[in-house]
């Protein structure tokens, strides 16, 4: 713990110097068994200030992390050796995936898998809204194996969300866009919550700070596949192909999927593919719900991931047919036609 460089900041935003908190001096043990849940806070940016962490369902048992209203409000929460797990689902907090070279930042979820996790410490430290009070802070320390520093932020995402990401030590990029609001995360009691998530399917639910209002409201009562099968349209699902994956830097945030668009709110997998098809491309792609993308080819940047959690980032549901993922924000469901003669397979995600 670093007193000297936690007070000033305190002093500086409190009103009454006077009331200012008695930090407790003898330092925390990395293991938290009572379930907590997590809130972000940064004062300046009331958008995100005082918001709980949610769960929102992705896939293989992991849970991707939010702060809006997506996902599920979670009050058991637990602390095992720097490392926040949600042992109901069997999952613990990791970095990894969807790296964005924009602004250098990367995915922070939960996943049983044995992603490099993140690692806090928990801190005592003073309420920035009430410095009379104290609070336990979960200090970011390092992403495990990875160099020390850097710190958690929140990134616009889909439907009024933010997602937790990490934001390397010695960066200073930021995605005009969309910037990642940089945010301490506080360990707050669960209070009357129900110490079981609750869980079914993706609904979205209301990330109230209120402990009683946590019932989420489901507007779709099943959880499509993790993707849509379309072999039996003679495309195969190659993966979720990010839009903005750029190393190139001639590469101009250019399209994934260039050559023609088109969107509507009675977009399907069956619809986009067989537009595309129609149109003579060999790739087709769904985004955003209602968007529908087609090319002959793709930039080798553009690849999409092998893994469970990488088809996890597809997780808007098609707006002609909730049963269905059409890809993310800024994510593609992506397909390819099969060749003639040669078996028809989906790609294999592990
Ligand atoms: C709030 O977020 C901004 C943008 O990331 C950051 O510059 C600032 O340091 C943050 N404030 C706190 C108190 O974390
Ligand atoms: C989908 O909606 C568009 C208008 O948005 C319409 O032109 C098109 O015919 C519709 N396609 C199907 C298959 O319903």
């Amino acid at each position: 713990m670093h007193l000297s460089s936690v007070v000033p900041t305190i002093v500086a935003g409190a009103a009454l110097v006077s009331a200012q908190c008695v930090i407790p001096m003898t330092p925390l043990p990395g293991t938290i068994s009572a379930p907590f849940r997590v809130q972000v806070q940064n004062a300046s940016r009331p958008e995100v200030h005082n918001k709980y962490m949610n769960l929102f369902v992705a896939g293989a048992g992991d849970r991707h992390l939010f702060i809006g209203p997506v996902g599920n409000p979670t009050y058991d929460l637990t602390l095992i050796d720097g490392v926040i797990n949600w042992v109901a689902g069997g999952i613990r907090a990791v970095i990894g995936g969807e790296y964005s070279d924009i602004d250098h930042t990367t995915k922070m979820f939960m996943t049983e898998r044995g992603d490099p996790r993140a690692i806090f410490e928990p801190t005592n430290a003073c309420d920035p809204d009430d410095p009379t009070q104290t609070q336990v802070e979960l200090r970011f320390v390092t992403w495990q194996s990875h160099p020390a520093g850097g710190w958690i932020c929140v990134r616009p995402a889909f439907d009024g969300g933010y997602e937790f990401r990490y934001y390397p030590p010695d960066n200073n990029l930021v995605d005009p866009n969309r910037e990642c609001i940089k945010v301490t995360l506080v360990v707050r009691p669960s209070g009357d919550g129900p110490l079981t998530s609750t869980t079914s399917g993706t609904t979205t639910a209301s990330s109230d700070t209120s402990a009683t209002s946590a019932a989420p409201s489901s507007t779709a009562t099943t959880t499509p596949a993790l993707f849509t099968d379309m072999t039996a349209m003679g495309f195969r699902f190659i993966g979720c192909a990010p839009e903005e994956r750029r190393v190139d830097p001639f590469d101009f945030y250019g399209r994934t999927l260039p050559d023609a668009v088109f969107s509507g709110d009675n977009m399907t997998n069956e619809l986009c593919l067989s537009s595309c098809a129609a149109a003579g491309y060999i790739y087709a792609g769904t985004e955003w719900s209602r968007e529908c993308w087609c090319a002959n080819a793709y930039a080798p940047t553009r690849q999409p991931g092998t893994t469970v959690a990488s088809v996890g980032n597809c997780n808007f549901r098609c707006s002609g047919d909730v049963s269905q993922f059409c890809g993310g924000d800024a994510w593609l469901s992506l397909y390819q036609k099969c060749l003639d003669g040669v078996p028809c397979v989906n790609n294999v995600f592990t």
